[in-house]
C-alpha cells in the first residue's frame, strides 16, 4: 500500500490520523498512553486489526520510560499500562488479544534485564505487524476465489489498509482479485454515523483504480433488487465460536438485505478476530457511542439540540446468515462451530 497506518518511529507511534480523511492525509505521533488511549478511542486509529497493532504499541509506550529495577515493579507498570488500555474501545477482540499477547511476552522473558525487556516487548509488537501484514495478504488470496469476473460486490464501513496495518481484509479480497485482473466493481455503503464507507474506503478502492460507487446506507436495499449487487464481503470486530459476527453497525441490515435477496454474504478477518470464550453472539460487548456523533458527527447540527440518541456502533449477524468467513487460513463454511475450530487448530 502506498501509506503506512500505524507504525514505531523514533520511540514512539505515527499513525494517519483517520478522523481528517479523505480531506486531510496528516501523520500524528502519540508519545504517551492518553494520547494513543484517545487515538483509540476518538477512531484516529480504528479497524479491529490496526486498534490490536495500537494497543501492543501502546503496551511499548507505557512501559519504554520505566525507571522500575525490578521485574515485579516493571510488571505492576506494565499491568496499569495493559489495563488502561483496555478501556479504550470494548468490541473488537484484537484490542485484548494483543493486550495478552504482550503480557505472555514480558512474562516469558521476566529472567532479562529491563533495558532487554523492553526490547523484546517492541519486538512482539512488530511481529504482530508483521504477521497482519501476512493475513491480510493470505485472506486476499483466500478471498478473492469467492469472487466471479464482473461481480460487483456491496462492502460496509472500511476493512482495508487503514483498517489493518496493510492491504485490509475485506478490502484485501477486492485488492486481490484487482491485481489478479478480474474485472470487479465495488458499492460501498456511506456508514453513518461516522462514514468510514464513505471517507475511507472509496478513498482506498479509488487509490487502487478499484471502480467504486458510493451509496447511502438506506440505498443498498433497492441497490439489491435492482440486481446490481452480486455478493456482499465486509469485516469484523469480533467472531463468536459458532460464527455470529460483530461488525460495524448496520452490517447485519445488510445481512438481512442480502439474505432477502439471495446474495451470499462472506466476512472477512484474520483468525486474531475470532473469540472461542465466546460461545455466540450475544456476550459479545457492544460499544456505546456519544450522541453528537449522531446529531453533530461534522460540525453541523443535523437534529434538534437535546434530542434523545441511542448510537450503539456495532451490531451482531447472526451466523446463520453468513455464507462463509474468509481467514488466512481459509475459507470457512458452515457449520462454523467446527470449521472455525477447525480452522485455528490447522
Ligand atoms: O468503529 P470502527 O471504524 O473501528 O469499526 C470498524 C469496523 O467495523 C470494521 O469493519 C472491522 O473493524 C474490521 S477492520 C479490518
Amino acid at each position: 500500500m502506498a501509506f503506512s497506518t500505524i507504525e514505531w518511529d523514533d520511540n514512539r507511534i505515527k499513525l494517519i490520523d483517520q478522523t481528517l480523511l479523505p480531506n486531510e492525509f496528516k501523520h500524528i505521533y502519540c508519545d504517551d498512553l492518553p494520547s494513543i488511549w484517545e487515538a483509540i478511542k476518538s477512531l484516529r486509529v480504528r479497524g479491529a486489526p490496526a486498534i490490536g497493532i495500537a494497543a501492543a504499541l501502546g503496551t511499548v509506550l507505557g512501559i519504554w520510560n520505566s525507571d522500575a529495577e525490578t521485574y515485579d515493579a516493571f510488571e505492576t507498570e506494565l499491568k496499569s499500562a495493559t489495563e488502561y488500555l483496555a478501556t479504550s474501545r470494548p468490541t473488537a477482540v484484537n484490542l485484548f488479544w494483543a493486550l495478552d499477547r504482550m503480557t505472555q511476552t514480558a512474562e516469558q522473558n521476566k529472567h532479562l534485564p529491563i533495558p532487554e525487556l523492553k526490547q523484546a516487548l517492541l519486538t512482539e509488537a512488530e511481529t504482530i505487524i508483521e504477521e497482519d501484514k501476512a493475513m491480510c495478504r493470505a485472506i486476499g488470496q483466500h478471498g478473492m476465489t469467492l469472487l466471479n469476473e464482473n461481480d460487483t460486490i456491496l462492502t460496509h464501513c472500511n476493512a482495508g489498509g487503514l483498517a489493518t496495518s496493510d492491504y485490509g481484509t475485506a478490502l484485501a479480497v477486492m485488492f486481490s482479485a484487482h491485481e489478479a485482473g478480474k474485472q470487479i466493481k465495488v458499492f460501498a455503503d456511506e456508514t453513518r454515523p461516522l462514514l468510514q464507507g464513505a471517507r475511507l474506503t472509496t478513498w482506498e478502492l479509488m487509490q487502487a483504480g478499484i471502480d467504486v460507487t458510493l451509496i447511502c446506507d438506506n440505498m443498498a436495499a433497492q441497490v439489491m433488487k435492482e440486481g446490481k449487487i452480486q455478493c456482499v464481503v465486509v469485516g469484523a470486530d469480533r467472531i463468536a465460536a459458532n460464527g455470529d459476527t460483530a461488525n460495524k453497525i448496520g452490517t447485519y441490515n445488510v445481512a438481512i438485505l442480502a439474505e432477502a435477496h439471495g446474495i451470499p454474504f462472506y466476512v472477512a478477518a484474520p483468525t486474531s478476530t475470532l473469540d472461542f470464550a465466546l460461545e455466540t453472539g450475544a456476550e459479545i460487548p457492544i460499544e456505546q457511542r456519544a450522541a453528537e456523533e449522531v446529531t453533530e458527527g461534522f460540525g453541523k447540527l443535523t437534529a434538534p439540540k437535546g434530542v434523545k440518541v441511542y448510537s450503539p456502533a456495532f451490531d451482531v449477524t447472526p451466523a446463520s446468515m453468513v455464507t462463509a468467513i474468509i481467514t488466512e487460513k481459509g475459507v470457512a463454511r458452515p457449520p462454523f462451530t467446527e470449521s472455525l475450530k477447525a480452522m485455528q487448530n490447522a
